[in-house]
């Protein structure tokens, strides 16, 4: 089965999420070592209960950006990855970074890119008065939060919903597309192909799909 690394820097509900969808046998894809730039990621103590290695690299023990992630990538590659994912970690990845994992890094942002890409994307959606707001899975590419979308799952949003009741409606779609799209990638089905994501030969996004 696939060989999957993923970083974090928080919760690790995402991370989760994919520890569950691994254990089904038919799952093509396992996840081999998650590491956070933070120390206190609960996402570790869900690897460490999951019996999967784990570990904190952070920046603040670094001088610069090009060095922490030349770090992070000689850390990664020690477990030879298939697939690096994304989930909630949340730095801004050098050129060089996303170049040398080019095809096989993933990223889960919360809201229909291309709208509302960096952060508080949830108060912006509310802010703007949207009547609906989402989800999207992308393969990273140098552009920040602008790789190619994957796919997406829409949410409605209620007049009476403040960021995090509307984090947590995102959640629960972001659980399930996440480990859908490990899946698809880690069954060869999936792959990044002159700067767009190819599912079974057809360019995405689909329509239809979440
Ligand atoms: C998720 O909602 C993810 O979409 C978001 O961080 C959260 C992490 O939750 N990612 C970003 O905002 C990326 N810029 P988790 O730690 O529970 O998986």
């Amino acid at each position: 089965s696939r060989r999957i690394v993923v970083l974090i820097s928080g919760s690790g509900s995402n991370l989760q999420a994919i520890i569950d969808a691994c254990k089904a046998p038919d799952y093509p894809g396992e996840v081999v070592a998650v590491i956070s730039n933070k120390a206190d990621a609960y996402g570790l103590t869900r690897a460490d209960n999951a019996q999967i290695a784990n570990q904190v690299i952070s920046h603040k023990d670094f001088v610069s950006r090009e060095s922490y992630d030349q770090a992070l990538i000689e850390q990664i590659d020690v477990y030879q990855p298939d697939l690096v994912i994304l989930a909630g970690f949340m730095r801004i990845l050098t050129p060089e970074f996303v170049q040398h994992f080019s095809g096989k890094l993933l990223n889960i942002h919360p809201s229909l890119l291309p709208k509302y890409q960096g952060l508080n994307t949830h108060q912006r959606a509310i802010d703007a008065g949207d009547s609906e707001h989402g989800v999207s899975v992308h393969f990273v590419t140098e552009e920040l939060d602008g790789g190619p979308v994957i796919l997406q799952a829409k949410v409605p949003i209620f007049a009476e919903d403040d960021a995090e009741i509307l984090a947590s409606r995102i959640h629960q779609q972001e659980h399930r597309i996440y480990p859908l799209v490990v899946k698809w990638f880690c069954s060869d089905r999936l792959m990044m192909q002159d700067e767009k994501a190819v599912l079974d030969g057809k360019t995405l996004p689909l329509s239809g799909y979440a």
